[in-house]
């Protein structure tokens, strides 16, 4: 039989690092089996930006990866609130780019708005950015 070259992994039955034989599966050390020797990868755990108090505080909104609080210019969008509340708590790149007929006033007015450092973006589903589309400018 093949001699393993030990390494160091856990043994289950003494819970602490010592000589184990990946192959084999066994402990050299005591001769018990023990689990696979496996590396647990830490899992990433995003925040959650609907539940986070120090989110959901805010009327938030996702526009090109970057998250801004719309509570003070709901009531002064220039085409009422009913549309503009559909960007509350989703990206809203594709809203925003396929609404305005003149899309550099909009942004203007986005780009004076509070933006939300911290904020988790990552955990927000990307929409589509219409206005990388040469085709979709030229249409509009
Ligand atoms: C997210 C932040 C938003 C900002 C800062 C914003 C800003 C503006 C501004 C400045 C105007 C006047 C544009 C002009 O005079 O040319 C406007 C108009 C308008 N907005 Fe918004 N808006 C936002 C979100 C939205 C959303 C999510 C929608 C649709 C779902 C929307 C739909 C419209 C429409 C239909 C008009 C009138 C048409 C137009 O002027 O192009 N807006 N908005």
């Amino acid at each position: 039989m093949q001699v393993l070259k030990p390494s160091l992994s856990p043994c289950l039955k003494r819970q602490k690092l010592h000589h184990v034989s990946r192959q084999a599966n066994t402990c050299v050390c005591t001769s018990v089996l023990t689990a696979p020797a496996q590396v647990e990868q830490p899992k990433q755990v995003l925040q959650s930006p609907w539940q986070d108090s120090k989110w959901t505080q805010y009327k938030w909104t996702v526009y090109r990866g970057i998250a801004y609080d719309l509570t003070s210019f709901i009531e002064r969008h220039p085409a009422g609130n009913w549309l503009i509340n559909l960007a509350i708590g989703r990206d809203c790149t594709a809203l925003f780019e396929s609404y305005h007929l003149r899309p550099k006033v909009a942004s203007e007015q986005l780009k004076r708005l509070p933006v939300l450092q911290d904020f988790p973006v990552e955990a927000v589903p990307s929409s589509p950015y219409p206005n990388d589309s040469d085709l979709y400018n030229t249409i509009r």
